[in-house]
Parts: structure tokens; C-alpha cells; sequence
């Protein structure tokens, strides 16, 4: 074959910042991490906040007051809020996100600032890669979910024929901040379901943090600060290690043990229309995984105890009537095709334990299901 051989390297690095009170007029933390590469201009940003942190507090008057003061490194070009929630992830935010950086003349070297859940992170920081091929992106996730997992990694995107995440790039930002001081305003569905993630992490990777998070889940379901910014600092730590060691950054292989649960999670979001946070579908799928998995021979009933236990400790559902009915089934097969061909769902070996498994039983699947009802 006549074929010249190319080969790119290329290296990813971001920093994912923790913080309090980002926005009070003394801090720096926002403006040391614009001028982290050049520490000796004035950088231009379009911030784009989530109208349900818009509402919930005092984010927008901060930010104009944090732009005032700091206004020797930081020029505030606009100031854009966008839906919260689901409603985000539509191509008419997009379209109106993108206009809005073509209208301000947004080029490769100003900064998008996403506030907000992850649902806005996706679209803002999807504007953000494909406009003019990549916009520097910092993004500030103001839900436990967004931090310890959706805000942190190098994925973006937004709903597209009735399809989650259809439509999106793999792209590194230019910096997260974890701003915990965000979260006091979160609702209470909200700071549960942010929580499965750390479950699910600790489920498959790391048997220490699940210990942990038992011994500490009367503390977290009160959302004590501490305890709940040490979860999602373990959780981040472990998506992180993912990313970077797993070998499989933009997800080419089969195997995605950082997806236990979700095969279910993502048809019983899209099932009941998004009445289910992203958490808590992911919290019913894990109980239907480990269901099956302790079914299976792989996880014995004991451990299967604590991780359902845990999971209703912190406030997470393991059961919908969604469950029931043909569709989630279906689902097996749209996770097999959003993998890409084979299908490969994680399972539980024992708690800390992840495995693949390439052979589902749908009988089991269905045995899991009626016994979880
Ligand atoms: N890109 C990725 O790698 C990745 C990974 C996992 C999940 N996700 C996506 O993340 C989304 C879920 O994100 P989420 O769980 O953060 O929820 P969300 O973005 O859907 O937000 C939930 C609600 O909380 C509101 N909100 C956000 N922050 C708030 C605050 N501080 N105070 C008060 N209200 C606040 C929002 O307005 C919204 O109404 C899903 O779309 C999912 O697909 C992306
Ligand atoms: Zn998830």
C-alpha cells in the first residue's frame, strides 16, 4: 500500500480547581486560571449561566461585580443564560449559543464560561468545540453531579432524535472549578442524585471509598459540607484516573466500566421524558445491574444488601415503574449501538470489583426486574 504514515500526539491537560465562593470579589481563582498561559493579557469572556442557578441565587449581580473588580485581566463580553435541566441540550440552545459568540466576535483565544449542571455544561462547552473548531472552555459544574463527574471529563453534547447525547465532540476544556459554595442552593433530588456517580465509581474501581461512602452516608444524605466535598473530590479523583490511565479517553473500545448502570439509566431517562434525573436512572440501573449480578454467581447477596441499602441511605430511587414493560429491554440494544457495535455491560464481581460481561441473559434481566419491584 502506498500510504504515507501519520502519526499526532497530542496531550491533555486541564486543571479541575477546587473552591469556595469563586465569585466573591477577593478571590482569584477565576482570573489565575484565565491567565494560567498568559498570565500578561486581559482575556475576553462570554459567561453562560444556567437560568436554575441564575434564579436560585445571586450569581449574575457577582458576576458583574467579580468583572468590575477584576477588570485589568477579565473583559466580560456578555453575560447569556440558558434553561436548566434537559431543556438545554436542544439544537435551538445551541443555535442560539453560537450565534451569540459569532455576534460577539468570540475567537480561539477568548474563553466560554460555563455555570451551571451538567446539562448546560454539554451544550455550552459543544458551542464551545465547534465554534471556530474549538473556543476555550472553562466550566464551573454548580451540582454534584457535574462535579464529581459530568462537568469534569472531555465530553460534550446535546439530545437528537430522541436520542441522549446524539450530538456532541470529545473535547478537553481549558479548566474546571469545583465551587462547592454552589451547591447550597441545589434541591434535594438534585444533591441525591448527584451522589450515584460516587456510588458507581466506588461500586466497580475502588472498594476503600465504598467503605467510606457507608460509613459516611447518614452525613451525606444531610449534606454536611465536608463530607459531601470529600466524596466529590474521591469521585472526581477516580473519573480523573479514568480518563487519563484507562488508555480509551474518547471511549473507542467496547468496555466502559465508568458506565455500569447507565445501559438502563439512559432508556429510563429518555422513558419517562426526563421525570428522572440522570442520577436517579443511574441509581435504579445499578440496582438492576447488581441485581443481576448477584443473580449471576458474581456477587453474593450479602454485598448486594449493603450496595442496595447504601443507595436508599442516600436517598436514591432503586425502582420505577418504567423498569416494567418491553422498552427497557430495547434499550440493551441502543446501548449496544451507542457503543458501537458489541455489546459489552459492566457487571459486579464484589464490591470494588467491575467486570465486563459480553453475554446479557434477558430472562435474568427480567428476573432482576421483577424482583427489584
Ligand atoms: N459530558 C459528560 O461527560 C456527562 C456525563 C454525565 C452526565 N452528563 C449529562 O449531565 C446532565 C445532568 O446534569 P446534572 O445532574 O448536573 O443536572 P442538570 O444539569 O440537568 O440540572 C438539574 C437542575 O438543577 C438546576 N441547577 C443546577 N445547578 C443548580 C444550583 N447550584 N442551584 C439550584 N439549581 C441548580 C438546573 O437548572 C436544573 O433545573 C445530563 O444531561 C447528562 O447527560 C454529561
Ligand atoms: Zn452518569
Amino acid at each position: 500500500m502506498d500510504a504515507i504514515h501519520q502519526r499526532v500526539s497530542l496531550v491533555l491537560e486541564y486543571p479541575v480547581v477546587f473552591t469556595r465562593d469563586l465569585l466573591a470579589p477577593a478571590s482569584t481563582v477565576l482570573v489565575d486560571v484565565l491567565c494560567a498561559r498568559e498570565p500578561d493579557r486581559r482575556h475576553r469572556a462570554v459567561v453562560i449561566v444556567d437560568a436554575g442557578v441564575a434564579a436560585a441565587g445571586s450569581v449574575l449581580d457577582a458576576l458583574t461585580a467579580y468583572a468590575a473588580r477584576h477588570a485589568a485581566k477579565l473583559e466580560l463580553a456578555a453575560v447569556m443564560t440558558v434553561p436548566g435541566g434537559e431543556a438545554a441540550k436542544t439544537a435551538a440552545v445551541l443555535d442560539g449559543i453560537v450565534q451569540r459568540l459569532a455576534e460577539l466576535q468570540i475567537d480561539r483565544h477568548s474563553f466560554v464560561i460555563a455555570i451551571g449542571g451538567g446539562a448546560v455544561l454539554d451544550v455550552a462547552g459543544y458551542a464551545a468545540a465547534i465554534t471556530h473548531r474549538g473556543v476555550r472552555l472553562i466550566r464551573v459544574p454548580t451540582t454534584v453531579l457535574a462535579q464529581n463527574d459530568a462537568g469534569i471529563g472531555v465530553k460534550n453534547g446535546i439530545n437528537a432524535f430522541s436520542a441522549k447525547n446524539f450530538l456532541g465532540t470529545f473535547a478537553a476544556p481549558f479548566a474546571v472549578i469545583n465551587d462547592s459554595s454552589f451547591l447550597a442552593t441545589l434541591e434535594p433530588r438534585d444533591r441525591a442524585a448527584g451522589m450515584a456517580e460516587a456510588v458507581k465509581v466506588a461500586a466497580v474501581r475502588d472498594p476503600v471509598f465504598f467503605d467510606w461512602l457507608v460509613e459516611h452516608a447518614g452525613a451525606l444524605a444531610a449534606f454536611e459540607l465536608i463530607p459531601v466535598e470529600r466524596m466529590i473530590r474521591r469521585c472526581a479523583e477516580l473519573h480523573l484516573a479514568h480518563i487519563s490511565g484507562g488508555g480509551d479517553p474518547f471511549e473507542t473500545g467496547n468496555a466502559r466500566p465508568l458506565d455500569f448502570g447507565h445501559w438502563a439509566a439512559h432508556k429510563l431517562e429518555v422513558l419517562t421524558d426526563h421525570r428522572l434525573r440522570h442520577g436517579e436512572a443511574v441509581a435504579i440501573g445499578m440496582a438492576l445491574d447488581a441485581r443481576y449480578s448477584a443473580f449471576a454467581g458474581l456477587l453474593d447477596e450479602a454485598a448486594l444488601a449493603t450496595f442496595l441499602t447504601l443507595l436508599r441511605t442516600l436517598r436514591l430511587p432503586t425502582w420505577d415503574a418504567a423498569l416494567e414493560g418491553p422498552a427497557v429491554l430495547a434499550g440493551l440494544d441502543e446501548f449496544r449501538q451507542h457503543l458501537g457495535g458489541e455489546l459489552t455491560i459492566t457487571l459486579l464481581a464484589g464490591i470494588g470489583r467491575g467486570v465486563d460481561c459480553r453475554a446479557v441473559d434477558l430472562a435474568l434481566v427480567e428476573r432482576s426486574i421483577v424482583w427489584l419491584r
